[in-house]
């Protein structure tokens, strides 16, 4: 279903040594146990979703689809990412429709007042429903949006019109959405406590919506299901040797990588890991020394005319994974006769020959740059492999995680932005916050301008 060549990332070819690989074999394997222990701690995890039961989730993704044309997810982070990834690779790329058809999904994840405007000025709101998801109930953006959606909603059907429109999924018991909830008689759907927003799109947080929109999630399961098999397996482990390979990588000082996918679906899914990959390993450790390998989308071939320049010639701390997802259409170039003499190689080729070649050049063109390279290959965009992907990542985040000695699953840093913003905005428990950037930004300024 899935493989990874890393190949290139070694010795004679790649910058880690045959030593520094081998000497994080007892690392390597301790961040297997520990993850072959959490995954079988109680309660839910990450790592338990493959296996649980979907029906409650596709209960009510069959009301959605049978009432609405459209819906909308509302949220941000680990609370949209992975939905939005999955809907890309899953639907067609313009018409935005399933193999099953279903709901058509819209995203409203930014502080941006003219972006929601726009969008609720766009949908026909008697055929739209909403999902409003956020974990802790007080994101700023979430709930912001959430306002503006519950006015226009109740103004416009009413409370009955309202609830019947307006989905949440949240806390199973804390927080402030879940209290409006259970206040206004919303339905809703968990998030399980255990499990941390970026690592959550195979709960409802992802399920939900794309079951709306007529996605196969039992076989997005059974593809995850696949992955954490072998997640679990001593040897021949795939996101432990993506974990051990990249860990390798930062500890030689190449700490950057770019996540490539050679398939425009996939441009999201490079945000999507973008994401894992940042909060779940940029930290400072117990003892005070930081670590920080950055995650760059990416998606081939557009990238080629864009950031390849800086990945061959700029600094060399930058390794490229690509994603090879296999031939998704036989369009070919048609014959153009004599129009084009010097481009002549190009007629009747298939778009996958192009895409092929281009990668493929690509590919050889780091490695001789010197730069490592490493291939996650798909034999298609599918359900069950796009589920195998999320969870792969997801098993090999958590394991660098722990073979670099940080807790993959918190976000301290993003908590403090969320606390100053509270803060400006007059909540009085975070008065202290707004004090102290208030102070950054006052005194003699250096600005200039024009
Ligand atoms: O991964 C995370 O925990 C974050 O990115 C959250 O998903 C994000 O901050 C949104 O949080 P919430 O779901 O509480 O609104």
């Amino acid at each position: 279903m899935l493989s990874f060549d890393f190949t290139d990332l070694l010795a004679p070819h790649g910058p880690v040594s045959a030593d520094r690989y081998a000497a994080l074999g007892a690392r390597a394997t301790a961040a297997q146990q520990q993850f072959s222990a959490f995954a079988a701690e109680e309660g839910i995890r990450f790592t338990h979703l493959p296996l649980l039961d979907v029906s409650d989730i596709e209960a009510a993704a069959e009301g959605l689809r049978a009432e609405f044309d459209h819906l909308v997810v509302i949220g941000i982070g680990g609370s949209s990412l992975g939905g939005r990834a999955l809907y890309q690779a899953l639907s067609t790329p313009r018409g935005r429709k399933t193999e099953r058809g279903g709901c058509k999904l819209w995203f409203l994840e930014n502080v941006d007042g003219s972006d929601i405007e726009d969008l609720l000025d766009l949908l026909p709101l008697d055929r739209t429903a909403f999902n409003v998801i956020t974990k802790s109930g007080t994101t700023i953006e979430t709930m912001g949006s959430f306002f503006v959606v519950r006015e226009r909603l109740l103004a416009a059907f009413g409370e009955e019109g309202y609830r019947a429109r307006m989905v949440a999924t949240t806390d199973p018991a804390a927080g402030e959405l879940r209290k409006l909830v259970d206040r206004e008689g919303l339905t809703s759907l968990p998030v399980p406590p255990g499990v941390g927003g970026r690592f959550s799109v195979l709960t409802a947080v992802g399920l939900l919506p794309l079951a709306a929109a007529g996605v196969d999630i039992r076989a997005l399961l059974r593809g995850a299901a696949a992955a954490r098999a072998n997640a679990l397996a001593p040897s021949d482990n795939v996101a432990l040797d993506f974990a051990r390979a990249h860990v390798a990588l930062v500890e030689a000082g190449v700490t950057d990588l770019v996540f490539m996918p050679y398939a425009q679906v996939l441009s999201d899914t490079s945000l999507w890991f973008v994401q894992l990959w940042a909060e779940s390993l940029g930290k400072q450790r117990p003892n005070g020394s930081r670590v920080g390998p950055t995650p760059i989308a990416a998606v081939g071939a557009v990238d080629q005319h864009s950031q390849l320049q800086l990945f061959m010639e700029g600094p060399a701390n930058k390794t490229v994974c690509f994603v090879d997802a296999g031939p998704n259409s036989s369009l070919r170039v048609p014959a153009f006769g004599d129009a084009c003499p010097p481009l002549a190689h190009l007629a009747g080729r298939t778009f996958d020959e192009l895409r092929q070649a281009e990668l493929r050049g690509v590919r050889a063109g780091l490695i001789e740059a010197g730069r490592g390279v490493s291939t996650i290959t798909l034999p298609a965009v599918t359900a069950e492999t796009m589920g195998a992907l999320i969870f792969l990542l997801e098993s090999a985040t958590a394991m660098a995680g722990w073979m670099l000695g940080v807790e993959p699953f918190d976000q301290p840093g993003v908590e403090a932005g969320k606390r100053f913003a509270h803060g400006l905005l007059g909540q009085a428990s975070y008065a202290g916050w707004a004090e102290r950037a208030q102070a950054f930004e006052s005194g003699d300024r250096k600005t200039s301008g024009f």
